[in-house]
């Protein structure tokens, strides 16, 4: 799985999104109360830009009348159909067996590590033997 930095922590404060191409793939970045969430930006019922619909929370009922919010602003809901899907997983709550929205896995890691990036150069051992230098491969 190949990383790919896309922001500085600082331009993408909570409560924001963030969207990009990763390798033909497009997908949005979300800051949930400081924790970062990438989701396709493909809505799995008919292809709409799901992640430019609006963050909400999740109603849920346990007796007529009664309504409570959990997960506020963690749901987003598609701007064509208004199916809705939770950040953290994809999970669709009106068929979560049949639609899910692509999640990808979303972290911060520490500049320094950023800039060392996985880049190794193959090394070959190199020793002097009586004024001759040798490489082994
Ligand atoms: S395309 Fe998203 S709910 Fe229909």
């Amino acid at each position: 799985m190949a990383r790919h930095v896309i922001a500085p922590v600082g331009e993408l404060p909570p409560g924001t999104r963030k969207f990009l191409e990763i390798d033909g793939r497009p997908i949005a970045v979300f800051n949930i109360k400081g924790e970062y969430f990438g989701l396709m930006n493909r809505c799995p019922h008919q292809g709409a830009a799901l992640c430019e619909g609006p963050l909400i929370g999740l109603a849920q009922s346990s007796d007529p009348g009664e309504i409570e919010y959990t997960k506020l602003g963690e749901i987003i809901r598609c701007p064509w159909h208004g199916w809705e899907f939770d950040i953290r997983t994809g999970q669709s709550y009106c068929d979560p067996r049949r639609f899910r929205a692509k999640a990808y896995p979303t972290h911060v890691e520490p500049g320094a590590a950023v800039v060392k990036g996985p880049y190794v150069a193959e090394t070959v051992t190199v020793k002097v033997e009586s004024d001759y230098v040798v490489v082994e491969l």
